[in-house]
């Protein structure tokens, strides 16, 4: 992490989220440590990124209660018990973590049900934050002693609010903590291009990259895609030899030291060559993707974004002949949805789907619902865009032949789509072309070292094999 006062920022951040939301404690809980089979053999840890932003420290069983009045916070932790010391080593103490965070009170965390209990017969309500893990639920229910069923229901909305307000609009700090992670994210694209060659299998490009990441102490974003079969759009199976002619789908990050994501996708030919068809849709990609990137600025609400991409993907196809009509119809009839299925992007922070545990209050304005129509479900980020926000920009063009084949059955979108011409498509598998955004003052700013990302960059990039 960049130097800085991190134990001041974090104690600034909850003055100010104490303050928005007006009234009562905040109960910020940390991640457990997850069992795979026993209580000691663990899934890695990753702590709760809403605890990361507020109080910074990575390890289990903690939480901190913040109180009306500025600058009262206490964090709860665990003794330090001799067997833990005997079986994993000396931690920081509690004192420790507690300046770590900026935080001048600490408690044993067994005392956190007291201090809940004696809060609420003060008349404070306790604002926490609806939980994803089971362990977090039962925990709250134990704590709030309330039934489990009604914990997700008892969280706080307008907590919810400040959060989404808050982390939303990222400092410079964190966008050097996002460019930091992507220094990382470009090495391990930059391998899997240099290690791609027919015969080999996806399992050892996702192991090369997994090997960057760790080799810089690093935890990867998300469980990376990295496919030959990218028209399976979150395909987590890496079992596919590699054959000559096929396109090869990654879509991998890493995080930053201060655990912040980066999230970068990137297609390219397993033989080092696109073919004609190949450069043919991938450059539609791309045009799509830096036609995109021209329309984000404060302002411009990302659903328009999304629409305008998927104007220029129609008409993209329209002149491979792969479509027909009116390519803002077709985007209105939402045929175009059977090339581009998904959404152009997702708010990126600490998350590489940035709080979306909190909903659809992070990427919709108040009130407004997302479109049931195919495709435009999927569009997680709608907004209106500010500066500072950052997000991914990800348009694709798949052929999914089940789809293809549904919508033929079904007698779809037949003036848009010429089927006939689909079938030399059914192996082609997919492209996206994934980049991380800033949203500046006058515009955007794509961030990261340059990621071989044009047709010329990534052949040259897969020369050097
Ligand atoms: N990187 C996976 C996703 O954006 O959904
Ligand atoms: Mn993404």
């Amino acid at each position: 992490m960049k130097n800085a006062n991190w134990s001041e920022i974090y104690r600034e951040r909850r003055n100010k989220i104490r303050e928005a939301v007006g009234g009562g404690v905040l109960l910020w809980l940390g991640h457990d440590l997850q069992p795979r089979n026993y209580r000691d053999n663990t899934y890695p840890f990753r702590q709760s990124s809403h605890f990361l932003y507020y109080a910074g420290i990575s390890a289990p069983y903690l939480a901190v209660l913040s109180y009306p009045d500025p600058d009262y916070d206490v964090l709860f932790a665990p003794p330090a018990h001799i067997d833990d010391i005997v079986w994993m080593g000396a931690a920081p103490t509690r004192v420790e973590l507690a300046q770590q965070a900026g935080i001048d009170t600490v408690e044993e965390i067994g005392r956190l049900g007291a201090y809940l209990t004696r809060a609420r017969s003060q008349g404070l309500h306790v604002h926490y934050l609806p939980p994803y893990q089971a362990s977090s639920l039962f925990r709250l229910a134990e704590l709030l002693v309330i039934d489990p069923t009604d914990v997700i229901p008892g969280a706080s909305e307008r907590l919810a609010e400040e959060v989404v307000k808050q982390r939303s609009v990222k400092s410079d700090l964190e966008v050097a903590e996002i460019e930091e992670a992507l220094q990382v994210t470009n090495r391990m694209h930059r391998a899997a291009m240099t290690a791609a060659r027919p015969g080999t299998h996806e399992y050892r490009i996702a192991g090369c990259i997994q090997g960057i990441a760790f080799s810089e102490n690093r935890q990867q974003s998300y469980n990376p895609i990295v496919t030959v079969r990218g028209e399976a759009l979150h395909n987590h199976s890496y079992d596919n030899r590699l054959e000559d002619g096929q396109l090869l789908l990654n879509d991998s990050g890493a995080e930053s030291p201060g655990h912040y994501a980066s999230d970068i996708t990137r297609t390219f030919p397993v033989s080092g060559r696109f073919s004609q068809a190949q450069t043919e849709v991938y450059e539609t990609v791309l045009r799509a993707q830096s036609s995109a990137i021209q329309q984000i600025k404060p302002g411009v609400p990302y659903r328009e974004v999304h629409l305008h991409t998927s104007r220029v993907v129609a008409e993209g196809l329209r002149a491979m002949g792969l479509m027909r009509g009116d390519p803002a119809g077709a985007v209105d009839a939402g045929a175009h949805a059977l090339f581009f299925p998904h959404g152009l992007g997702h708010m990126l922070g600490l998350d590489v789907h940035d709080m979306e545990d909190l909903g659809d209050i992070v990427g919709y304005p108040k009130g407004e619902k997302r479109s049931p129509q195919f495709g435009l479900n999927f569009l997680r980020l709608a907004r209106p865009l500010e500066a500072g926000f950052v997000l991914t920009v990800e348009p694709g063009i798949y052929f999914i032949p089940a789809l293809i084949d549904r919508w033929r059955s079904e007698g779809l979108h037949l003036d848009f789509i010429n089927y006939d011409r689909l079938e030399p498509f059914r192996s082609f598998g997919g492209i996206r072309i994934e980049d991380d955004v800033l949203v500046t003052a006058g515009g955007a700013r794509v961030l990261g070292p340059g990621i071989p990302r044009t047709v010329a960059e990534v052949e040259e990039a897969m020369g050097n094999r």
